[in-house]
């Protein structure tokens, strides 16, 4: 294939809807790791292989992310400047020492111990979301299991009343998926979508924190209202900006991770017999489904400096892509990566990145993943595809939007 059109591919949303991305980045990862990308608005690195991208994460002060963290994908998206998307405002969008200090003040809800208390609610709201789907055996696997599971579990640390659940969920979809129709607003424009999706989002978590500041609650608003970086409190579009942050971060990845977990199991069913088998893959098995899924399709730095990467020079200002799921499938680190294997050891893949910006609600996304995957065993005898998979219009995430699958509850559970 000519790189053109590989770059054409890449670039494009739509590709991703019908088409298999990983023959292409094999194509790079043999013929030029790191590749300079046409991209729909300027140019690009494209990194693929697995110790580049390594590389580029565990240097954030030469690979910064206040530049931005996407490609853009139309010169529509290039009007969104890093300053409108939180440069320097919002945790992921900071390098050291700035982004340090705003982990230690966000982050204690999402170390092992307190995300450990989530398992028990945790376990009842997987049980109660699964049973109504096993009640009409025939369910969009996607709307009415996968995505409800991860909004509750963000909704309730963020400590957001559950009548405003279904709005978090509809501005999570506009912001992150912007680029597909059915998000989008009637302008048809993602710009706009992304705007309204992020602003309104980004204006409810701030509005309830600031009214919980001074407060002693223990979500995930309070926290953020009380948390003083750099001896003062957060502003108001700082608030904005992490609340959007923590909202999006848990609901769209660890989504498609469930989603495209029971379909891997679907393509796999030997691998499902053999889970059912022995319940001690599960771990394993959660961390590939992480691997294969590699939920995030694309990550962006840019380099304050010139460098070598991988005998490469790039230029100071110029921005790279690393493309996660290439790396997750790199045959230089990974025994047959295109088997999904549940007992796969060692499994470093990087869904969650790596070093300074390692994400954040890992412990929360495995836990989810965890109590779900275990309620299916428990629950359901057989889960069996029943119509087309439609896959989210998406450079950025790799997203499933519906997936209709029929549920035959398990005799002694039913
Ligand atoms: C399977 C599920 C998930 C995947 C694949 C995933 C993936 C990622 C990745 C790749 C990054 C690194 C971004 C970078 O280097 O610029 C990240 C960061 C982050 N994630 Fe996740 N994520 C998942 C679940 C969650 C959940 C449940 C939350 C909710 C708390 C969350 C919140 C965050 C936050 C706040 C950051 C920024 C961390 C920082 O800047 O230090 N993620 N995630």
């Amino acid at each position: 294939m000519e790189f053109a059109e590989i770059d054409q591919a890449l670039t494009n949303p739509a590709f991703f809807v019908n088409h298999d991305p990983h023959p292409l980045w094999r194509e790079l990862r043999e013929r030029d790791p790191v590749h300079w990308t046409q991209g729909r608005v300027r140019p690009f690195w494209s990194v693929t292989r697995y110790e580049d991208i390594v590389t580029v994460f565990s240097q954030p002060n030469l690979f910064t992310s206040t530049k931005g963290l996407v490609v853009p994908s139309s010169p529509e998206m290039e009007q969104v400047t890093p300053e409108m998307m939180g440069s320097g405002q919002m945790m992921i969008m900071t390098d050291p020492p700035l982004h340090v200090a705003m982990r230690r003040a966000f982050n204690r809800l999402f170390l092992p111990r307190p995300v450990g208390r989530y398992e028990s609610p945790g376990s009842a709201l997987v049980n109660e979301i699964l049973g109504e789907a096993l009640e009409r055996q025939y369910c969009d696997f996607v709307v009415d299991v996968a995505a409800r599971l991860p909004m509750a579990f963000i909704c309730e640390i963020m400590g957001i009343p559950r009548a405003d659940w279904p709005l978090m969920f509809k501005w999570g979809n506009m912001a992150l998926g912007n680029e597909d129709p059915e998000y989008q607003t009637e302008s048809r424009s993602p710009l706009e979508t992304r705007q309204q999706g992020s602003t309104n989002l980004g204006s409810y978590c701030a509005r309830l924190a600031l009214e919980r500041r001074g407060g002693d609650g223990d979500d995930l608003l309070s926290v953020l209202g009380n948390a003083r970086v750099n001896d003062r409190e957060l502003t108001q579009t700082e608030l904005m900006h992490n609340g959007f942050l923590y909202i999006v971060g848990g609901l769209e990845t660890t989504r498609n991770a469930i989603s495209g977990g029971l379909l891997a199991f679907i393509n796999h069913p030997d691998e499902w017999t053999r889970l059912a088998n022995d319940r001690s893959l599960l771990p394993s098995a959660i961390e590939e489904i992480l691997r294969w899924t590699s939920p995030i399709t694309h990550i962006a730095r840019t380099a304050l400096a010139d460098t070598i990467l991988a005998d490469t020079k790039i230029q100071c200002g110029q921005q790279v892509a690393l493309w996660l799921p290439s790396a997750n499938r790199d045959e230089a680190i990974f025994e047959q990566p295109y088997r999904f294997d549940i007992a796969r050891t060692p499994n470093e893949h990087i869904a969650f990145g790596k070093g300074e910006h390692f994400c954040a609600g890992a412990h929360l996304a495995r836990l989810e993943l965890r109590l779900m995957f275990e309620a299916i065993l428990t629950r359901v005898d057989k889960f069996e595809l029943v119509g087309a998979v439609e896959r989210l219009q998406s450079n950025l995430v790799a997203g499933i939007k519906h997936m209709p699958v029929r549920l035959t509850p398990a005799r002694h559970a039913a």
